[in-house]
This record gives C-alpha cells, sequence and structure tokens, in this order.
C-alpha cells in the first residue's frame, strides 16, 4: 500500500486530494494544526471513502519546532513515504514574527517545507519511485537577504511572493543535487477559502474570478493524480506543473549567485531544528 504525506489537509486542495488517495488505496496521514478538524476531518473521509488507513498528525506548521516534531511522529509509525505533499499554507497579511524569530509567511511557506523535506529524505530514498510535491502559487517577488523578516513596507502580498520565490529556487538548486524528485504544483485559481482574507479590492476580484474560472477542489485533486503519475512515470524531478500539465519555469527576478546564496541560508535557518532528537 503506498503512503503519502499530506501538509494541509484539513480543507482545500490538501484535503480532496486525501479523499482521492484514499479512494485509490492508499495510505494517507494529515497534518493540519488544529486537533478538532484533524479530527472531523479523519471521520469525514473514512466514512466517505470507506479506506479506514487515515491518521491525522497535529502540528502547526509556522512553528518550526513542531514541523520537525510531526515528521518524528511520523517515522516512528511509517516505514515508507511515497508522496510528501507540501500543501499547507495561510496568508498572514500582518507582519507577524513566530516564537521562534521568523516571518510567518516564511516560516509555514518556506522553512517548514524544506525542514519536513530534509527530515524526511531517508526514508524517501528508501521507497522507491517516492517524490514530493510542493504546491505554490505563481506570483513570487525576489528574497531581500537583508530583510529576510520584512522589516521594511510588509504586506501580505509581498510576504507571499518571497516565500514562493524562496521554494521557487530552493527547488531548482535541491533537484540540481538530490535524487529525490522534488516538483512544484501551481493549481490555478481554486474554489477554497485561502484568499478569502485579501485586503480589498483584490478580495472581490478573487470571489470574481472564482466563480469565472475557479475550479472545485475534487478537479484540483484529479489534476494532482494525474501530476503524480506523469511524474512517475517520466521520471521528472525540478518540474514546473500547472492545472494538470507540466509547463516551463516560471521567469523570476534572480541574481546570479540567488541559488546558493538561498541554500546555504536555508541550510543555516533550519540547521538547529534538523539536530534536535524530538522523540
Ligand atoms: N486555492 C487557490 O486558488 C490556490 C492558488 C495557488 C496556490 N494555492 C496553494 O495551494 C495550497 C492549498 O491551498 P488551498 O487553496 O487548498 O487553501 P485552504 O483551503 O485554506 O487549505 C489550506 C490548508 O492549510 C492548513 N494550514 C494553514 N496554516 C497551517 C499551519 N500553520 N499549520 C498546519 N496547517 C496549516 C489549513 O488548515 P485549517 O483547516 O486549520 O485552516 C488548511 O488545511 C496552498 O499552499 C496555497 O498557497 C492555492
Amino acid at each position: 500500500m503506498k503512503t503519502a504525506l499530506i501538509t494541509g489537509a484539513t480543507d482545500g486542495i490538501g484535503k480532496a486530494t486525501a479523499k482521492k488517495l484514499l479512494s485509490e488505496g492508499w495510505k494517507v496521514i494529515i497534518v493540519g494544526r488544529n486537533a478538532a478538524r484533524c479530527n472531523a476531518t479523519v471521520s469525514e473521509l473514512k466514512a466517505a471513502t470507506k479506506n479506514y488507513e487515515i491518521s491525522a498528525i497535529v502540528s502547526d506548521l509556522a512553528i518550526l519546532n513542531e514541523a520537525g516534531k510531526a515528521c518524528a511522529v511520523f517515522l516512528q509509525e511509517n516505514k515508507s513515504l511515497d508522496l510528501l505533499m507540501l500543501n499547507a499554507n495561510a496568508i498572514a497579511n500582518d507582519r507577524i514574527i513566530t516564537s521562534e524569530g521568523f516571518e510567518q509567511n516564511f516560516a509555514l511557506g518556506f522553512l517548514s517545507r524544506t525542514l519536513m523535506i530534509k527530515k524526511l529524505e531517508q526514508v524517501l530514498k528508501n521507497t522507491p519511485n517516492s517524490q514530493i510535491l510542493s504546491v505554490v502559487g505563481l506570483d513570487t517577488v525576489r528574497l531581500d537577504f537583508e530583510d529576510v523578516t520584512i522589516q521594511n513596507s510588509f504586506t501580505g502580498r509581498k510576504a507571499l511572493g518571497r516565500w514562493q520565490w524562496s521554494m521557487n529556487v530552493f527547488t531548482r538548486e535541491y533537484s540540481s543535487k538530490q535524487t529525490i524528485p522534488l516538483n512544484l504544483y501551481m493549481p490555478g485559481l481554486v474554489k477554497t477559502k485561502i484568499l478569502a482574507n485579501e485586503p480589498q479590492p483584490m478580495r472581490a476580484f478573487v470571489k470574481l474570478m472564482n466563480v469565472l474560472v475557479g475550479i472545485s477542489v475534487e478537479q484540483s485533486a484529479q489534476n494532482v493524480f494525474s501530476i503524480m503519475n506523469d511524474i512517475e512515470a517520466n521520471k521528472k524531478s525540478g518540474a514546473c506543473y500547472s492545472w494538470k500539465k507540466e509547463r516551463s519555469f516560471p521567469k523570476v527576478e534572480m541574481k546570479s549567485d540567488d541559488q546558493k546564496r538561498l541554500w546555504d541560508l536555508t541550510d543555516s535557518l533550519i540547521k538547529p531544528y534538523l539536530q534536535v532528537h524530538f522523540l
């Protein structure tokens, strides 16, 4: 039986993908920040799919210590991992510095994802045809290496763009170094709650676009499933998928040493959490 670990699967694309994989006979472990929502999702998906191989790990992934613990809990109970789907996100439109000193969007969208990749690297390597899919949007804003916590002119959009830029650049570097396929998935506009708190007039625009061109979470989960199969069949790594097809990597603003600079920065920021043995 194949095993998937999906972050942010108490709602939206993550939850629909969990349901799809359960109905295809997979074992699924979801990660969510709220225990009640995790329990409700597990019960709902068991009832809907009649596949009881679903469980939840409660973890606020904006906190690296918790992301590390979630990986340790997973590893205690699982010997293989076919799909690591890095999907959790919530856009913080206010500048929040976490208890660990990181800007919250960057911690949740980028640092916790890279930490999970590193923590789960060995089990992924041990599982034939395993893969990592990181779910991102199209907008990117080059990281200001001198102002990683965005003290200057913070906006939620800038923070979102910066972690997505970082994931984008990290994926290229990771794929040039590692053997586990890491690919980006851009779902397009999907009818979920994620953009509901956007400041106006963006909120009204998104609402309208959702009605006009937004796709359902079920369609998005179907797209994820097709993409996973394409990645496995064609041994893709460091590729970018949009909707259900591979697309060219979006052009991002990048200076010549950014890839290495980001790699080194990431290493230094997540290192303390890599060294801790959580259980
Ligand atoms: N929908 C779109 O049009 C669209 C477009 C481009 C990219 N994306 C990306 O697609 C991914 C999925 O988004 P979605 O649209 O499905 O949004 P969603 O319905 O809001 O789902 C996001 C999930 O992430 C979880 N989450 C949020 N913060 C978390 C935290 N600190 N720790 C653990 N889990 C957390 C949420 O938990 P709760 O249930 O507790 O809120 C929820 O389960 C995101 O990465 C998003 O940026 C979406």
